[in-house]
């Protein structure tokens, strides 16, 4: 094999060497003190990425689970919720709620823009007493956008309205610190930032969105936050978890460890302004103008060029796996992912794919210091340190 596979999607992404390794160990059972003692550490470590002094749950399902779960279990059929809907995420949040016979109020974001606070703060006026729950992504990662979390929940937090997260692309990439913005549901996936395979999904509620939950009753037999949350206060969950994936879990919260999270962070931040720079300086336009996620970049490609084509010569030529767009912007955009167990050398690999897939297509770029470009803007982003 001439090139190493260098995963540079929006998840799941590479994992790191020793959660590989603690994850091939032989099996253990999830009702003895060996596995309670891992969940002891695993709770710290997952309270501490969340940023809160609630119990985080992991449930055993991709990260769609979590969102289903979040919605059985705080709002009943027939109440009605505001849903963010800006990209193919926020689009399943909808679909979710539909599914759950929920009453909905959409509020549709340009593809490629964050939701404007304002309008969400007259979409929650307008319909004041009837919206129970606001559903939305911190990072909508098929536009690669970061919604205004922190904003908007300085809004709900006064009112009676929960503050439902997905923070599938962006819990251990970027800040969303649950209790200290207000966030009444927070929940993120296995296979982004926290860098294992995936399969486990984590959710946290806070104190108002509890009391919702026990005056909802759930029906859902799978999924039932109130009992998985008595199970992991004995350290355990409801049913049999994905043990292997938890022993890896283990493992993979001592890289966010104290402040070794603020480091990731500033990494984060430093790989998004590298590759923005790179791309725009092969002449490339980026979907994201304003606010942006730090775990991925998403670059438009000009009419005439199919994205899958450059897609499939960055994988073949050159071992980088990117992903391409969703939905509406199929063949029309690159999502480059840069989150997790990756580094500016992945990174710069994935630039230089880029281009020489880009050119091999018929694109024209006539820059030739972009990966200079790119590297100088890790290096100074790094020095500055991320924004408050
Ligand atoms: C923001 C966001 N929400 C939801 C999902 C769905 O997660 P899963 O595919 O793990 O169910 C993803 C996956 O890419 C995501 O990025």
């Amino acid at each position: 094999m001439l090139n190493k596979q260098r995963l540079l999607t929006p998840g799941p992404t590479p994992l790191p060497e020793d959660v590989r390794l603690a994850m091939a160990q032989d099996m253990i059972h999830h009702r003895k003190p060996e596995f309670k003692k891992i969940m002891a550490n695993v709770q710290a470590g997952l309270q501490h990425l969340f940023g809160t002094t609630q119990p985080v749950l992991s449930l055993t399902s991709s990260g769609t689970g979590a969102m289903t779960a979040a919605v059985t279990n705080i709002v009943k059929p027939g109440d009605t919720v505001l849903v963010i809907e800006g990209g193919k995420f926020g689009e399943r949040w909808s679909d979710i709620a539909k599914k759950h016979d929920l009453e909905m109020i959409i509020l549709p974001v340009a593809w490629g823009s964050a939701a404007k606070v304002i309008d969400v703060l007259n979409s929650l006026d307008r319909w004041q007493e009837k919206i129970k729950g606001v559903l939305i992504q911190a990072s909508e990662t098929s536009t690669g956008v970061l919604h205004l979390i922190k904003e908007i929940a300085e809004i709900t937090r006064k009112r009676d309205v929960l503050m439902v997260v997905d923070g599938i692309s962006a819990v251990g990439i970027s800040p969303c610190p649950m209790d200290e913005w207000g966030i009444d549901c927070l929940l993120t996936g296995s296979q982004k930032g926290l860098m294992l395979p995936p399969g486990l999904s984590f959710i946290s509620l806070s104190e108002r969105a509890w009391d919702q939950v026990r005056k909802v009753k759930p029906k859902n037999f799978y999924f039932d936050l109130l009992k998985e949350r008595d199970k992991i206060l004995d350290d355990q969950t409801l049913f049999t978890p994905a043990i292997s994936l938890i022993v890896g879990l283990e493992q993979s919260l001592k890289h966010f460890e104290g402040d070794k999270l603020e480091q990731i962070f500033r990494k984060q931040w430093a790989l998004t302004a590298m590759a923005r720079t790179g791309i725009t300086a092969l002449g490339l336009e980026l979907l994201a103008m304003e606010n942006f996620t730090w775990g991925l970049t998403s670059l438009l490609i000009p009419p005439g060029i199919d994205a899958s084509d450059i897609i499939d010569i960055m994988a073949k030529d050159y071992g980088i796996v990117a992903a391409g767009g969703q939905g509406r912007m199929k063949g029309k955009m690159i999502r480059l992912g840069h989150m997790g167990h990756i580094d500016w050398s992945d990174l710069l690999a994935g630039i230089y794919a880029l281009r020489q897939a880009f050119v091999a297509c018929g694109g024209h770029t006539g820059c030739k210091d972009y990966m200079e470009q790119a590297m100088n803007a890790y290096t100074q982003t790094l020095a500055e340190g991320r924004p408050v």
